[in-house]
């Protein structure tokens, strides 16, 4: 069924294991999340970005999930992911999403309270779940370009989460959005991480820009015709710290889009002969299920959670 990340979220926290943010655009991601939660028994957490709803279009979105939900069951949350302003808020709850992200990390602190407080209101009254952000991840996420990371306050994290109520929280801590995320060493802070932790006990954080950017699927993508060198993600043992941690939710998007990339472009390398498009999304659609089951069992423990 459809839910809100409450349970999972509580779950994960006390057990120490993080809930899959995972970025969907069409049905082939959807079907292969989906597929991947089943296999592992383990309750999800799909998110369509501006982007991903300009791309497919909400009422597509929906009656996907739809469609997806009628066939599995799975605790199942529909979140939208960096919400830039209240309109896009409401019209995904009122559309019947169960979580929103509101993203005023860009706005000063005051700012982002005010914005923050008004989408916590309406989601509030409707049941709604609200992830917030503080502090500012370097790289690209739609429209904004980030050059520096701005890391989280602690104190202001929960000064935040106080005045305005907000659900959870997305951190900088040293994750950043797409497949270039380290020039030199892959590190995160994890002491901001427990100081956070202990100005805000039991409340679930959330860490962005969490893709591993596995070297497998660079290397097969550049293999067939892909210029992605120097790609550097998050390792895994990282992510499975912040999960154990106060991390309940790792959001993922990258590795998605490359382990379907690669996938594709080796498939029609070698099948150069095959036009029907049936063909290559559904060794993409594997590629998504058998992306997507990793990290659960063996990145963010959620495999058997239901
Ligand atoms: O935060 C960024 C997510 O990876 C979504 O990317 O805005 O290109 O859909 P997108
Ligand atoms: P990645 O680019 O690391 O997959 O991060 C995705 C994300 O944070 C979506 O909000
Ligand atoms: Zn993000």
């Amino acid at each position: 069924p459809l839910t809100t990340p409450k349970e999972m979220f509580a779950r994960g926290y006390a057990e120490g294991f993080a809930i899959g943010g995972f970025n969907v655009n069409n049905m082939e991601i959807i079907q292969g999340i989906m597929e991947a939660g089943n296999l592992e028994k383990s309750p999800l957490i799909l998110q369509v970005s501006a982007g991903a709803r300009r791309y497919a279009g909400q009422g597509y979105i929906i009656k996907l999930m739809e469609a997806a939900l009628a066939e599995n069951d799975l605790p199942v949350c529909l979140h939208l992911d960096h919400g830039q302003n209240f309109e896009i808020c409401k019209e995904v709850i009122d559309g019947g999403f169960t979580s929103v992200m509101i993203d005023g990390s860009h706005l000063s602190f005051e700012d982002n309270i005010a914005l923050t407080k008004q989408v916590v209101a309406y989601a509030h009254d409707r049941g709604v779940w609200v992830e917030a952000e503080l502090g500012q991840l370097a790289g690209v996420e739609d429209d904004v370009d980030v050059e520096h990371s701005v890391y989280t306050n602690p104190d202001q994290a929960a000064e935040f989460v106080g005045r305005t109520g907000c659900d959870s929280l997305a951190i900088a801590i040293g994750t950043s959005h797409g497949a270039y995320k380290f020039a030199g060493e892959a590190k995160l802070d994890f002491d901001r991480l427990e100081k956070i932790k202990a100005l805000l006990p039991d409340y679930p954080i959330v860490l962005h820009g969490a893709s591993s950017v596995p070297q497998e699927f660079v290397d097969m993508a550049n293999q067939y015709g892909a210029q992605i060198a120097g790609a550097k993600g998050v390792p895994e043992d990282l992510l499975r710290k912040a999960a154990a941690s106060a991390v309940c939710k790792i959001n993922i998007d990258t590795d998605i889009r490359l382990a379907m990339t690669a996938t594709i472009r080796k498939y029609l390398a070698e099948n150069p002969s095959h036009f029907d498009p049936r063909q290559y999304l559904q060794v993409a659609r594997t590629a998504v299920r058998d992306m997507v089951a990793h990290k659960i069992r063996n990145v963010l423990g959620s495999s058997n959670k239901i």
